[in-house]
């Protein structure tokens, strides 16, 4: 049954965007999916309208492009109710160790652009009094490792910037919600060997985003709850033991 709210998922062809503009759609949200695949996007749209009948836009989004988001925003047919960014990059850990435009490339597409997308996104919601942002960041954020720490530095950044803006918009109508996945089977960890019970489904990291969103508010959700073990233990590792550990 559809209603009067709207949702923009911000890289809307990727697996998790697509699963989650579905589970929204399914509640009757309207819909806009926006990213650089536009032939992807009219594909999943079409599939999106054709399963619930509600209306799915497919703006173009390209995150390194900031000069283009005021203009971005305002192309959109009426601002959303609801934002969620699910744009990454996971790149490769040691062509960024060697290569800085590479390097530059994964900082860029997992903090600055989401970043700054959000933050306009959140100064339009506290002018209107309302909103939701999610901004899905990742465990990796939660504490460097030898083998992703440029993708994990620009997901704490990340993690960061939406705790602060949380922190800023506490008092107002304006809700932002953390997500940290931990593995989830999706293009971007096609051929990497998983381990079953850290390994979410596309579809599990979007339920949890809409209950995060509309059902039960939450600030900060770990897709799968044992990530939240994992990571504490993690974190509780003293740097002296902690810098030798193959991790
Ligand atoms: N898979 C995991 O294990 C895992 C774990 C923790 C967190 N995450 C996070 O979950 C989010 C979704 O990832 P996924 O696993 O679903 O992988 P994915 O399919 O590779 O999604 C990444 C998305 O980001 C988009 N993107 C990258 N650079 C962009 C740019 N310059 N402008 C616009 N869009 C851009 C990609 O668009 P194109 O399709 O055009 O390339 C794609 O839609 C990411 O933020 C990722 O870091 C994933």
């Amino acid at each position: 049954m559809a209603n009067d709210k709207f949702l923009l998922v911000l890289g809307g062809a990727s697996d998790i965007g697509r699963a989650t503009a579905r589970r929204f759609a399914e509640a009757g949200w309207r819909i806009a999916i926006a990213g650089r695949d536009a032939a992807a996007l009219q594909r999943e749209a079409d599939d999106i309208a054709t399963r619930t009948g509600v209306k799915v836009a497919t703006p173009a989004l390209d995150i390194l492009e900031s000069e283009a988001f005021e203009g971005f925003i305002a192309g959109l047919d009426g601002l959303p109710d609801a934002v969620v960014s699910v744009i990454g990059l996971l790149g490769e850990q040691a062509k960024a160790e060697v290569d800085v435009a590479h390097a530059s490339l994964i900082l860029r597409s997992n903090f600055e652009g989401p970043a700054l997308l959000l933050g306009l996104f959140a100064e339009r919601f506290r002018a209107r009094g309302e909103g939701v942002l999610v901004g899905v960041s990742s465990v990796a954020g939660d504490r460097g490792r030898a083998s992703n720490y440029v993708y994990g530095a620009a997901k704490a950044g990340l993690t960061a910037f939406l705790s602060g803006l949380r922190n800023r918009l506490a008092a107002t109508g304006v809700r932002v919600v953390t997500v940290k996945p931990g593995f989830v089977r999706t293009k971007m960890t096609a051929g990497m060997k998983l381990p079953p019970l850290l390994t979410a489904e596309p579809e599990e990291v979007a339920e949890a985003i809409y209950r995060a969103s509309v059902v039960r508010p939450r600030d900060v959700i770990y897709v799968k709850p044992i990530w939240l073990i994992v990571m504490t233990i993690i974190g509780l590792i003293p740097e002296p033991i902690f810098k030798r550990l193959k991790l």
